[in-house]
């Protein structure tokens, strides 16, 4: 039974609010945060979140996240489209991980619409803009 997950923002995904808002949204990631815990806390789940615009950071958190956590929600920005070190990470370690997008990756550039991380992840969300975390908060609560 999950009780108690991660949500990790990749990078860039500190500038929200700022970055491109015509595609990400006018809200900061301080909001973002505090509605994802807010949707947790309804669900009965504790949740701690992280945000690095550095791969290996992420890859260490994802390591910890192994003993800690009953599941990840994971939006890996850019890393996305080529982070095999970041995929490997998610496959080594057991916990359910649910990959977010705010945009809808398939409707953007031909890069983003591939994801080297969505087949180790046990689905994907994108598109939904803020709503694709709460989404996700939602299916690890189901789970
Ligand atoms: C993103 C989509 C990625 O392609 C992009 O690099 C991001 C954000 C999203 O949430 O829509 O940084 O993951």
């Amino acid at each position: 039974m999950i009780k108690k997950i991660l949500v990790i923002h990749g990078p860039n995904l500190n500038l929200l609010g700022e970055r491109e808002p015509g595609i990400y949204g006018d809200m900061s990631i301080d909001v973002l945060n505090s509605n994802i815990v807010d949707r947790a806390k309804a669900q009965g789940l504790e949740c701690e979140i992280f945000q690095s615009n550095h791969e290996g950071a992420i890859i260490d958190k994802l390591h910890s996240a192994r003993k800690e956590f009953d599941g990840v929600i994971i939006n890996a920005g850019a890393y996305t489209h080529y982070s095999y070190a970041i995929r490997d990470a998610i496959a080594a370690i057991k916990i359910p991980c649910i990959e977010v997008h705010i945009s809808n990756v398939f409707a953007r550039d031909e890069f983003r619409s591939k994801s080297v991380i969505g087949p180790v992840c046990r689905g994907s969300i994108s598109g939904f803009g803020f709503e694709s975390y709460y989404l996700a908060v939602q299916a690890l609560a189901e789970m």
